[in-house]
Order: structure tokens, then C-alpha cells, then sequence
């Protein structure tokens, strides 16, 4: 099939080259010039394991490119991926400037085509946006009527990062939501994955879906969070508490390990997201998603308070902090539970040396010269009074410590293995 791809961050570039891998002939789309030539060079301009390479080869076999004329390629192509991104804004609530853009622009070329086009939300969108936003716009700028000239469809994406490629390649479940069958029946082809789940849906319940999967992770995380929490106080092993409850396969191991929390560019932004939806357009409180919040936010300063009781006033001292990153794998800092942290710890007069294995430069961007940036652990540990592991790099299993000043660690994580060499402690373990 012939296929547009309307944004091409994250989720779009990974779309857009697994389905050139998978045979079909692609085109991505974007607004930003310089990132449509490095695509075009075979250069991602994100970071994200495997998709460099899978871009290559889309380049090298032929079927696949990057442009900024929307119109030229919705008129060659037979479906369309709405993949542009859905940013907080400061009320929690998501910001569809980037989805009225591309449904404007799709709509406008539509007005001139003469042959049915498939357009496909993929962006993660609140419950009815695609009912309420999408379509009035195409109907509006295409003068045709959705269902007729054209389709829609919604296919949540369940990417991980670091993981993205693995995920688009070999899905859990593929998520249909459909207008109607003819658009259902399209996408279903165009999503065909060898022996993997279909569940075909309305439009607004897809869209439910994708926030009730994050949602629910989120869940699980400060669950256990909270568990590891009074685990601590009661002396019992957090560990193995987390472990004897995930053999309950009605519970499963997935999404149990303690630590500071959940970040990245999902699970805080999309819980707040149907929070905000729930309470203001529903009035609906949410109670147990309020409370995920509320533990996430608390538990990475937890940390904190660690280091304070062992060491007193943290004023004047300097801290070792390893790992930027809002997870291991990537260098993507959005909602890092280390900005906390690192925000708390300067407030707190503390010098603050950061490392991360890969995200060292965007942590530029958040922290400026309010912290040193090292190159690499030994130069993080130096002179430090206490350490924070604050990211699951492998690279942080075994750790020389002989540097530091001080020998306390606080491992947020659960990563270091040689703890015998300092004064460990775990955040709930
Ligand atoms: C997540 C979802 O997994 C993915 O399906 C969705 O499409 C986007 O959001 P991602 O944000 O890439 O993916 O990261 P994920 O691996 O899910 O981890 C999210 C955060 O939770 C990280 O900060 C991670 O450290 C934390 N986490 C995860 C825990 O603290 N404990 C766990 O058991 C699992």
C-alpha cells in the first residue's frame, strides 16, 4: 500500500520505516525542514535502539522518504497516519494545535482528490477527539463526508521507548477503532501482524484504551511503589513481596519494580490527561489515578529524605548523581524523575555532578550550568559526599566507588549489585 505519515517524531518515524520494512511504499511528512533532509539522509533524529538501521534500509530499498508537501503526498498515497504530537498544557489537559494542523491540511488536499483516502489517528488523543475534532475539520476543509469520500480510523500505538521497533514489529494486540467497516477492514490490512490479536472498536473507545493501558501501568507502579514504602517501614522484602505476588498470574511480574517512579513522555502526561477529562468535562473525580499522582510525585524525594537522615544537613555537600534519563535505553529526559531530584538537591544548597550514559546533553537544556555535567561515572563520583542512583543503566551493576569523599548510596533503581563496597540503601528495599 501507499502510505502518508503526517509528523514524524517519535512515534511517526518509527510508523513510517516499520512499514516500509514491512513491504509498503512510504512517505513522512513533517514541518521542520532540517528534520525532513537528515531523514532523507538516513539520519533519525531521534535516538532509539534499531531505528537508525531500519531507516537506512528503508532509504537504501527505496520505498520510503521524507517530505513538506502535505498535499502531494496525501494525492499519492492511499491512507494517511496522524501522527503529530499532543503536549500538556499547564492545566494538565492535552494541547491539539498539532492535530487541527494536520486534519486542516489533510482536509484541504482531500477537497481535491477524487479517490476514497484512509485517515488514521494514531496521536494519543483524549476519548471523542477524533469524533469531535478530527472529523468536523476533514468534513469542514474537504466538503465531503466522513464515512463517504473518505475513512477514519484510530489505532492506538503502544510503543516503549527503547523497545519502539520490537513493540511495532511484534505487537501484544492490535487496537481497530473504526468509523465504519470499510475503514476498519483498510487499517486491519495495513496492521496485519502474523499471529497477533485484533480488537475492533468505536472510535472514542480506542482512544480509551490507549489511556486506560497507560493508565493502568501507572497503576501498578505506584502500587508497588506504595507497598515497597510500608514494606520498608515493616522491615518485610519488597523484592520478594513483588515477586510473590507477579507468580499470581491474574497479577503477572510486569510493571512491579519499585523505585522513584514513572516518567517519560506517556504515562505522567496521559494519566493527567484523563484526569483532567474526567473531572472537568465529566465532572468525574478520579480518585485512584489522583492518588498514582500523588505517590509519584512523593516518591522520588524519598531519596532524599534517605540521604538526610543518614547524613543530616545536605547543605554545602556534593552529590554523585547517576543517571538523567527518564529510563535506561533512551535520552529522552521528559518528566525524569531525577528533575525532581536534582531541583530539590540544588534548592537545598547541594552541589549536583549528573551522568548519564546518553542524556547528559538534553539534561543541558532542563539544568544549565546549575549543575556540572560528567563524562563518565568516575568523574560523577569525585569528591562526592553521597551518591543517588537515579536510572537503571546496566552500567551502573558494579560500580568503583574508591573516588567519593563520603560512602554513602541511595539507590532509587535497585541496580547496584556490589552494595557490600558502601554504605548502601535502597529507596524501598
Ligand atoms: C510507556 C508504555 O509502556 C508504552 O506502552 C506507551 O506507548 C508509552 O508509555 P515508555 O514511556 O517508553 O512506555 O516507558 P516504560 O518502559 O513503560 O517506563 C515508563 C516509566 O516507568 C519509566 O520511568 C520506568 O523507569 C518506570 N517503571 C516501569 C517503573 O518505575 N517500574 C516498572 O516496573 C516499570
Amino acid at each position: 500500500m501507499r502510505i502518508s505519515v503526517i509528523g514524524t517524531g517519535y512515534v511517526g518515524l518509527i510508523t513510517g520505516t516499520g512499514l516500509a520494512s514491512k513491504g509498503h511504499t512510504v512517505t513522512c511528512v513533517d514541518i521542520d525542514k532540517e528534520k525532513v533532509e537528515k531523514i532523507n539522509k538516513g539520519i533519525s533524529p531521534i535516538f532509539e535502539e534499531n531505528l537508525d538501521e531500519m531507516l537506512k534500509k528503508a532509504i537504501a530499498k527505496g520505498n520510503f522518504n521524507a517530505t513538506l508537501d502535505i498535499k502531494n503526498a496525501i494525492f499519492n498515497t492511499e491512507l494517511s497516519f496522524i501522527c503529530v504530537g499532543t503536549p500538556s498544557k499547564d492545566d494538565g489537559s492535552a494541547d491539539l494545535k498539532y492535530v487541527e494542523a494536520a486534519a486542516k491540511s489533510i482536509g484541504e488536499a482531500l477537497k481535491e482528490k477524487d479517490a476514497y483516502h484512509l485517515v488514521i489517528m494514531k496521536s494519543t488523543v483524549i476519548p471523542g477527539t477524533t469524533e469531535n475534532v478530527l472529523i468536523p475539520i476533514l468534513e469542514k476543509e474537504s466538503g465531503k463526508k466522513a464515512g463517504e469520500a473518505f475513512g477514519v480510523c484510530m489505532t492506538p500505538e503502544f510503543l516503549r521507548e527503547g523497545r519502539a521497533v520490537e513493540d511495532f514489529l511484534n505487537p501484544d494486540r492490535v487496537i481497530i477503532g473504526q468509523l465504519d467497516s470499510k475503514a476498519g477492514n483498510l487499517a486491519k490490512q495495513v496492521h496485519e501482524t502474523k499471529d497477533r490479536p485484533f480488537l475492533r472498536t468505536d472510535l472514542r473507545t480506542a482512544e480509551m484504551i490507549k489511556y486506560s493501558s497507560n493508565a493502568f501501568l501507572a497503576t501498578k507502579i505506584s502500587f508497588i511503589n506504595e507497598i515497597g514504602n510500608i514494606c520498608k517501614k515493616i522491615g518485610a522484602d519488597t523484592l520478594q513481596v513483588s515477586r510473590g505476588i507477579g507468580m499470581d498470574h491474574r497479577i503477572s511480574p510486569h510493571f512491579l519494580r519499585p523505585g522513584i517512579g514513572f516518567g517519560g513522555s506517556c504515562f505522567p502526561k496521559d494519566v493527567k490527561a484523563l484526569m483532567h477529562q474526567a473531572s472537568d468535562d465529566y465532572d468525574y473525580k478520579p480518585k485512584i489515578l489522583n492518588a498514582v499522582m500523588e505517590v509519584n510525585d512523593d516518591q522520588p524525594l524519598r531519596l532524599i529524605e534517605l540521604a538526610e537522615k543518614k547524613l543530616g544537613d545536605l547543605n554545602g555537600k556534593t552529590a554523585a548523581i547517576l543517571g538523567l534519563a527518564f529510563k535506561a535505553g533512551t535520552d529522552d529526559l521528559r518528566e525524569s524523575r531525577a528533575i525532581p531530584i536534582i531541583h530539590k538537591l540544588i534548592e537545598k544548597g547541594v552541589k549536583v555532578q549528573g551522568y548519564d550514559p546518553k542524556a547528559g546533553e538534553t539534561a543541558k537544556e532542563e539544568f544549565g550550568d546549575k549543575i556540572t555535567y560528567a563524562q563518565n561515572i568516575q568523574e560523577a563520583l569525585k569528591d562526592a559526599d553521597f551518591c543517588l542512583i537515579t536510572t537503571e543503566w546496566p552500567e551502573f551493576k558494579n560500580i568503583n566507588f574508591d573516588g567519593m569523599k563520603g560512602k554513602a548510596v541511595f539507590d532509587g533503581r535497585n541496580i547496584l549489585e556490589n552494595r557490600a563496597d558502601v554504605d548502601y540503601e535502597g529507596l524501598c528495599w
